[in-house]
């Protein structure tokens, strides 16, 4: 099958690559010159493991390819839209600037039965839009409109994308829905997990899933704190609620609140949604607003481990990004931490393995270091902000040696209290007892 991505950015690329690995024809285009002429000489704009081997292969294989232009886009079957939906700039509504750009640029050129698919999050009645648009410049054609929204986690994308729980799509025309199982079937020898809904359906269906998780942390979050002051322990809670098959254990992590380019987005616009339509939602509105707060608080337990005060003191930071294996420091819980800290007087020393160069321009009185250790040369006091695996297993008496005080707040739960009091370390964490 022919496929082609619009927009080489981190859906379009990890879709293009698994579609080409599949074995379908794909070329990824994207208006960015100097991205296109990268990516042909294959280098990979984004962080993800896996990535890289993968665009490599199948542009080896000649499966895979990438055009600045949409010249040749009349050969595709399907056209995929991947470009970004960001915020809208002070209303919070997705922007969808580039998805009807991208609809207007390719409807003179695509062939009388293509199928358009969007793969961004879209809020509901994009599609019907587009359809709107497609029909508007193209009476003669039969174009379909379908909805298949992604559910890839950074850094885990490529295993989710070929290895889904399922794969939505939005459509009630049966040639279109044909072309869609077509596109996925090698990844299934049996039955592939396809779920044929409307397009509004499908549309919906991601946000509600996003917002859905958002809220299982939240929720987790909350009962941390509250086990802080009664004195339980969240992981034992979350793993004895998970355990239950209608809860789950999946995404009862507790931790200094959700960031990424998803889930703060994705709630917000859902929200925006709802209001347009006069439907209250006031769980995901709860849950906007207590991740928000959470965030900033989180300097509070530094400060607290710090006998109430990071004036004028030393405070390194482990790991930048909004979770480990991605360099995206888009809403990462470390920044408003990091912003709290310098506003309460501390100096912040900051290390992460791969998030330091999209962090610089956001923080820039950080002080960035080469590794953990230098980051904790002289401090007051370790953070661990994102749970990278490098940082799980730290010696501790190094640390303790090179540390001004043997302090360490741990937003993560990757150390356990008892290793860390067997240590010497003043040790807090989330949701459980520390060590004084
Ligand atoms: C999320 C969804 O998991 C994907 O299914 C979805 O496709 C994607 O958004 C999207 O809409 O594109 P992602 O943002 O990459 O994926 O990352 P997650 O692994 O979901 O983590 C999001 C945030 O929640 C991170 O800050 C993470 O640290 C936090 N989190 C996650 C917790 O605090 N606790 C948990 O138990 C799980």
């Amino acid at each position: 099958m022919r496929v082609t991505m619009i927009g080489a950015g981190y859906v379009g690329l990890v879709s293009g690559a698994c579609f080409a690995d599949f074995g379908h024809q794909v070329t990824c285009i994207d208006k960015d010159a100097a991205k296109v002429a990268a990516l042909k000489r294959g280098e990979i704009p984004i962080f993800e493991p896996g990535l890289a081997d993968l665009v490599e292969a199948n542009m080896r294989q000649g499966r895979l390819e990438f055009a600045g232009d949409t010249s040749g886009i009349g050969e595709a079957e399907a056209v995929f839209i991947a470009v970004g939906t960001p915020s809208r700039r002070g209303d919070g509504h997705a922007d969808l600037t580039f998805v009807y750009e991208a609809v207007r640029e390719i409807a003179p050129l695509l062939s009388a039965e293509a199928v358009v698919v969007t793969k961004s999050t879209v809020p509901v009645g994009t599609g019907d839009e587009i359809e709107h648009i497609l029909r508007d410049k193209r009476s003669d054609a039969e174009i379909q409109v379908v909805s298949n929204p992604e559910f890839l986690r950074e850094g885990a994308a490529i295993q989710d994308f070929k290895h889904p729980d399922r794969i939505v799509v939005g459509t009630d025309d049966p040639r279109a829905r044909n072309v869609l199982a077509e596109i996925y079937r090698p990844l299934y020898l049996n039955t592939p997990p396809l779920v044929y809904v409307s397009r509004r359906t499908a549309e919906l269906i991601k946000y509600a899933a996003n917002a859905f998780l958002a809220t299982k942390i939240t929720f987790i979050n909350e009962i941390a704190d509250l086990c802080e002051e009664v004195g339980a322990d969240v992981q034992e809670v979350a793993r004895g609620m998970g355990l239950d098959n209608r809860i789950g254990g999946k995404f009862l992590h507790a931790g200094p609140g959700f960031g990424g380019s998803c889930f703060p987005k994705d709630t917000s616009a859902l929200l925006k949604t709802a209001q347009d339509h006069g439907v209250a939602m006031r769980i995901v509105e709860a849950v906007t607003v207590v991740n928000d707060q959470r965030k900033r608080a989180m300097a509070r337990k530094v400060v607290a481990a710090l006998d109430g005060s990071v004036r004028g003191k030393t405070v390194a930071v482990l790991g930048l990004t909004f979770k480990p294996n991605t360099d995206d420091t888009r809403d990462s819980p470390a920044i408003p931490l990091i912003t709290a800290l310098t506003d309460l007087g501390a100096k912040v020393r900051g290390y992460d393995p791969a998030g330091m160069e999209q962090a610089k321009p956001l923080l820039p009185t950080v002080a960035y270091c080469d590794n953990a250790y230098s980051a904790a040369e002289g401090a007051d006091a370790v953070v661990i902000a994102t749970e990278w695996e490098q940082f799980r297993a730290l010696d501790l008496q190094r640390l303790k040696k090179i540390m001004a005080r043997p302090v360490i707040v741990d937003l993560r739960n990757i150390y356990r209290p008892d290793e860390m009091k067997r240590a010497g370390f003043r040790y807090a964490a989330i949701g459980r007892a520390g060590v004084d």
